[in-house]
């Protein structure tokens, strides 16, 4: 099909996400209502290790993705015929991850003679968004995961422009480190949340703002200060008070992500927050944010839980937006481990 023409938008895309841990195949019907979206985690492989092994990763997505997409399929009754296209994360990502999917994806669209749509990861976190939500612009996205922490711009539909960005941890990774330093098993985001929710203390804790009119993130610093309370309460024989800990980490971390999300609402004029990625679940973030949308008059929208972590129906959310400018995939296309956001803009 040629790119550049112009779709019809009640298309059926069945789409693969492999970047990380999760084997996910969802089939999502005009880029807004999912029929299905299967995700198979990958968290008790890893939990043992502390973290995601790569080369575990791939393995287990090899063994599940063949598997997740026959079931997706026969779950929602379709022949593969009637299916429109294919999208598949084409990154960011762990490289051996993304290519599971990428090489499933591509033997689905040649084989089925329809689209392929690589789809950029964390456009699918923020277009997560439109699977329950209208959306308006100008906007402001706030993406928060394991792997990434990131403000986003968007001006118009599909037109992303990155205006803040973590200079160290991601601020999931930041949760992981510090539940790790507690105690808590990988993923350690959860776990922290609901130790700062139980808190009747809080042990202040520093925040980096940055420059003044910067919207990047730091959060090594803040996780370098928790870890220096954990030790020296094990040097004095002291017991840790680990849940006052965790409540200063998430007020910190919730403190700079709320003051600096706003303010870029405010300057770029945005009609709505759109808060997405994993971290989107943590509970406190929610609750602050909700507070300060609604005393400044900002609408914010969130995904619900299940679709703030990572699945494949955001992936066919975000791919709709190409299918709508008949914008597809080369089959020769590779996995892009440090895929550019902004490059994957929809052509003006
Ligand atoms: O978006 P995601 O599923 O994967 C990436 O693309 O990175 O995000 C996973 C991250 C993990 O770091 C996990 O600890 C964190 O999201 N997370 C949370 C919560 N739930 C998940 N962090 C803080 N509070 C939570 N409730
Ligand atoms: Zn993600």
């Amino acid at each position: 099909m040629r790119a550049g023409t112009c779709m019809t938008t009640n298309e059926l895309i069945l789409a693969i996400e492999t970047s990380c841990d999760e084997t996910s195949v969802s089939i999502v019907r005009g880029g807004r209502e999912v029929l299905v979206n299967l995700v198979s985690s990958q968290i008790e492989t890893h939990e043992q290790f502390g973290g995601v092994v790569p080369e575990i990763a791939s393995r287990q997505h090899v063994e599940s993705i063949t598997i997740i997409m026959e079931q997706a399929v026969r779950e929602v009754g379709i022949e593969l015929r009637d299916l429109s296209a294919i999208a598949v994360t084409q990154g960011p990502g762990l490289v051996g991850s993304l290519l599971v999917g990428i090489v499933a994806a591509k033997t689905l669209a040649m084989a089925l003679d329809i689209p392929l749509i690589g789809t950029h990861h964390i456009a699918g976190h923020i277009y997560a968004n439109q699977l329950v939500h209208e959306l308006v612009y100008p906007s402001v996205a706030l993406v928060v995961s394991g792997g990434h922490t990131e403000l986003v711009a968007l001006e118009r539909e599909g037109q992303f422009r990155i205006i803040g960005r973590t200079r160290d941890d991601a601020v999931g990774e930041a949760y992981d480190k510090v539940a790790r330093a507690l105690q808590f098993p990988y993923p350690g985001g959860p776990h922290v949340d609901r130790l700062a929710a139980e808190a009747e203390d809080e042990i202040e804790l520093p925040r980096a703002w940055l420059e003044p009119d910067s919207y990047d993130f730091s959060f090594s610093g803040l996780k370098s200060a928790v870890l220096a309370a954990v030790n020296q309460a094990k040097m004095k024989g002291q017991e840790l008070n680990k849940p006052a800990l965790a409540r200063g980490f998430q007020a910190s971390v919730i403190d700079v992500l709320v003051t600096k999300a706003l303010r870029a609402v405010h300057a770029e004029g945005a009609r709505q927050l759109l808060l997405c990625g994993g971290v989107a679940a943590n509970r406190g973030l929610r609750a602050a944010l909700a507070d300060r949308c609604a005393a400044e008059g900002v609408p914010l929208l969130a995904p619900p839980m299940a679709l703030c972590s990572d699945n494949a129906a955001m992936i066919g959310a975000a791919a709709h937006l190409k299918w709508k400018q008949g914008e597809f995939t080369a089959l020769e296309m590779k996995a892009e481990p440090s895929f550019s956001l902004e490059g994957w803009s929809v052509r003006d």
